[in-house]
């Protein structure tokens, strides 16, 4: 049978002799890889001296993998510019927030607004696509790797300064209107001339958040116009080609949905044991968890890149076994590296590429596994790479995944505001979204993200995370909504230049959820204020509000009498942010209240549809039984599931 799933890894052939690589090739091919992605740190290599270009290795490499049937993606090298360019254009190098230069010896070591290096990497493409663009064995093209990685969208360079002061005159046109929207008259920030603004940082104390804002926008905007570079050029040259970037794990610093504008294929990095240890969470969760991954973390993930990639998606980097970059790198579970792939296609993944094809025996990533051992034995995760592949034979061609019933719409401007004035140091904008990802996903169902210019109309239930700037879009889809509508407090209490709006929080979506809210507060964690809803008792545990009601019904009240839940129509908002009890309580009112149909997942157990499979997925702790999810006729797996397996039925409905 067909599949319309492919395996990939990623490879590095100048890392080996190049007697390797014909029997690289052919053990791929073996195990069920159709897609190799090579090259994206490859710039010394390929360009040894200024000007003097050596892609015959990089050709010979293609023609390999070619023999064998497997396509190519085509990194360009530009995360890594060898040494004599740096020495030739210092001034490309990023400087952060402190002035100190971002230096050579890793990678990632340039600013994003540099036009000179922006020209460079215009030349490196530009010669690799003419070389490339259309050789038979290459499928497609990945720009540059991991966009802001290690901390690098924004920089506080003289180029940065000078790019920022021409992005703020295009915006704002004088000068004036600038001090006008920022509210420059406060504590005398007031310029005369653009040329006076700097970037926001090495002040005495806070800077002002509509600064900060803006040069987020700024430094977003910059990624995408760095990436532009390279897809003109590709697709000039390559016109037939896909063309994706590998985004990154709760990454935040650009927008992606626009830099997604110019790219065909959303792919991420999906590393779970890395990232449930490096980013926040519980411990006891994080222990649980340790050798599986976040049961939810990774599906976030594909739902959400599903979004950016407006139904394209893929990953191109899945964790193998131990990473070398976490605090502590523990080695997977046996199963998980089959487990993570197959989630990614049971969300709409195209592709799922494993890093590595072999573990390197030198340099950054010793610790790291791969496919293979330095050695070039098979380490584990290659025998579950083959067992994927067989099970993808099983289910042949599962088509694309179908519109949920529930959709959360996800900001990045949303996380810039909060950041620029975060008002309590608890609040969390990624920590609410993910929370709210989650209680849907233990209900068992499909969820959706949208962007901010994206649709909503089609759904049955929609939450709107907290959004501090209610673009006019959305307030527009939002206010002809007529669906079932949960709103998440300190949405639309700002405008898009970062001030309170004249009618109050929550802005543009005042008349909807009939509400104004007056006054906030924040508190630790430990000193929440009582929430009753429908008799029981909960919290609000961080951040609540004062709000007046101005048509809307109060629902729920605080243990003061203040508004918590309040309900115009079909839009509620929510005065604060709950715990999770209240959280799981409201979700599920909701979810019934919009028609949904629910299950009852055990713990660990998570679900997902693709065409006319339904998925269960076993993060543990413990064995469970599926059928009452899945029935008893299974295409693969058992009924009882043991942790770190997967099962899939054909859906009855
Ligand atoms: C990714 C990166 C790869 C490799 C990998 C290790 O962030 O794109 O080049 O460093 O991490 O886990």
């Amino acid at each position: 049978m067909k599949s319309d799933a492919a395996i990939g890894v990623c490879y590095y052939p100048e890392h080996w002799p190049e007697t390797m690589w014909a029997d690289d090739a052919r053990r791929m091919r073996g195990i069920g890889i159709t897609r190799v992605r090579i090259g994206e740190f490859a710039w010394s290599r390929l360009e040894p001296e200024p000007g003097r270009y050596d892609f015959d290795w990089l050709a010979r490499a293609v023609d390999a993998l070619h023999a064998e049937g497997l396509g190519v993606i085509l990194g360009t090298p530009t995360a890594t510019p060898p040494k004599w360019l740096v020495d030739r254009m210092p001034d490309m190098l990023a400087v952060d927030h402190h002035g100190r230069v971002r230096g050579f010896g890793s990678r990632r070591h340039y600013c994003f607004s540099h036009i000179g290096y922006r020209r460079e990497c215009a030349r490196i493409v530009a010669a690799l696509a003419e070389r490339f663009g259309k050789h038979p064995g290459v499928v497609g093209w990945q720009t540059d790797n991991e966009y802001g990685c290690h901390n690098t969208v924004r920089s506080y360079s003289k180029s940065a300064t000078l790019g920022f002061r021409h992005w703020l005159a295009d915006r704002y046109g004088t000068v004036g209107a600038l001090n006008e929207a920022w509210g420059n008259v406060f504590w005398s920030m007031e310029y005369r001339d653009f040329d006076e603004v700097d970037l926001p940082s090495g002040a005495v104390t806070e800077t002002n958040p509509s600064h900060r804002a803006d040069f987020d926008r700024y430094s977003s905007d910059q990624v995408r116009a760095f990436n532009k570079v390279q897809t003109d050029v590709i697709r000039t040259l390559a016109p037939t080609h896909d063309i994706t970037h590998n985004f990154m794990t709760f990454h935040v610093d650009f927008e992606h949905f626009h830099v997604m504008g110019d790219m065909d294929v959303a792919t991420w990095d999906s590393y779970p044991l890395g990232s449930i240890d490096t980013f926040p969470g519980d411990p006891v969760h994080k222990a649980t968890y340790a050798r599986t991954g976040d049961p939810d973390m990774q599906a976030f993930h594909h739902d959400l890149y599903r979004a950016t990639g407006r139904g394209r998606f893929g990953i191109m980097e899945q964790q193998p076994g131990p990473v070398n970059w976490a605090q502590y790198n523990t080695d997977a579970l046996p199963g998980l590296v089959r487990l993570w792939g197959m989630e990614g296609f049971a969300h709409g993944a195209e592709m799922v590429a494993y890093f590595r094809w072999r573990q390197a025996p030198f340099a950054q990533e010793q610790y790291h596994a791969g496919l293979n051992l330095p050695d070039n034995q098979p380490d584990r995760a290659y025998f579950e790479v083959g067992d994927l592949a067989r099970d993808l034979f099983v289910l042949g061609t599962m088509g694309r995944v179908t519109q949920a019933r529930v959709a959360i719409v996800y900001s990045y401007e949303a996380q810039w505001l909060l950041r620029a004035q975060p008002q309590g140091q608890n609040f969390s904008y990624i920590e609410q979204i993910f929370s709210i990802y989650r209680q849907l996903r233990e209900l068992g169902l499909d969820i959706d993200m949208v962007g901010p210019d994206g649709d909503v109309s089609g759904y049955d239930l929609v939450i709107l995370p907290s959004t501090p700037h209610v673009p006019d879009r959305l307030a527009a889809a939002l206010n002809a909504y007529e669906g079932t509508l949960l709103v998440m407090p300190r949405t639309g209490s700002r405008t898009r230049s970062h001030c309170i709006p004249e009618n109050l929080a929550p802005g543009p979506l005042a008349a909807k959820l009939g509400v104004r809210v007056t006054r906030a507060e924040s508190y630790r964690k430990g000193s929440a204020v009582a929430v009753q809803i429908d008799n029981e008792d909960f919290t609000f545990d961080r951040w609540r509000e004062f709000v007046t009601p101005q048509g809307a019904d109060v629902v729920a009240t605080m243990a003061d009498g203040q508004a918590a839940l309040t309900r115009k129509g079909r839009a509620y908002y929510l005065a604060g942010a709950p715990d999770n009890a209240l959280l799981a309580r409201l979700i599920g009112k909701l979810v019934k209240e919009a028609g949904i149909a629910t299950d009852d997942l055990p713990k660990g157990l998570r679900t997902r549809r693709r065409g006319p499979y339904r998925f269960a997925f076993n993060y543990g702790p413990d064995a469970v039984d599926v059928s009452a999810v899945l029935g008893k006729d299974l295409l693969l797996g058992e009924a009882v599931l043991q942790v770190g397996g997967y099962a899939v039925a054909r859906e009855a409905r």
